[in-house]
């Protein structure tokens, strides 16, 4: 079930399209930020307050590697995988951050502080090798970098 202060905020996008559909994205965001993620359930709800299918709704859900579809950690790590980020060491990165913090990519540390995503270009191919944590993106970054960055997230 949508709390009213989902509804609330999702009702607001309405205004910016054409149709209540069209406020899918946000709708999903809107969840995430106040869930963390957005469980089946929630994006059944979902769909059903917007008029459009469940399976429709998934398949945008699934598109956006920002929506999250399972439980994570109180910080998302996702470091860039595309070709300007591995040519410039992507690979060292993920490689260090999974020596780190003792998780493979898609895992969450057993202390719920980090889960770690691979993603595909972070539109910052100028500061390449990219990673972004919460939103936030750090590049060019080397692996002697990564715990001082990782500090800025307790
Ligand atoms: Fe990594 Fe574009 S390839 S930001």
């Amino acid at each position: 079930m949508l709390t009213d202060a989902e509804r609330l905020r999702i009702e607001e996008t309405f205004a910016l399209y054409e149709s209540r559909s069209a406020s899918a994205v946000d709708g999903l965001l809107i969840i995430q930020q106040s869930r963390g993620w957005v469980s089946d359930e929630a994006l059944a709800d979902l769909a059903q307050f917007l008029a459009v299918s469940t399976h429709s709704l998934e398949s945008l859900a699934s598109f956006y590697s920002m929506i999250f579809r399972h439980p994570v950690g109180r910080h998302v790590i996702m470091v860039c995988e595309s070709v300007c980020c591995w040519i410039a060491g992507s690979a060292e990165l993920t490689a260090y951050l999974n020596d780190r913090l003792s998780v493979g990519l898609g895992e969450t540390t057993a202390d719920g502080r980090f889960t770690l995503l691979p993603v595909v270009c972070l539109g910052a191919c100028d500061r390449a090798p990219a990673m972004m944590v919460d939103g936030r993106l750090h590049g060019p970054v080397v692996a002697a970098d990564i715990d001082s960055i990782l500090s800025q997230y307790p």
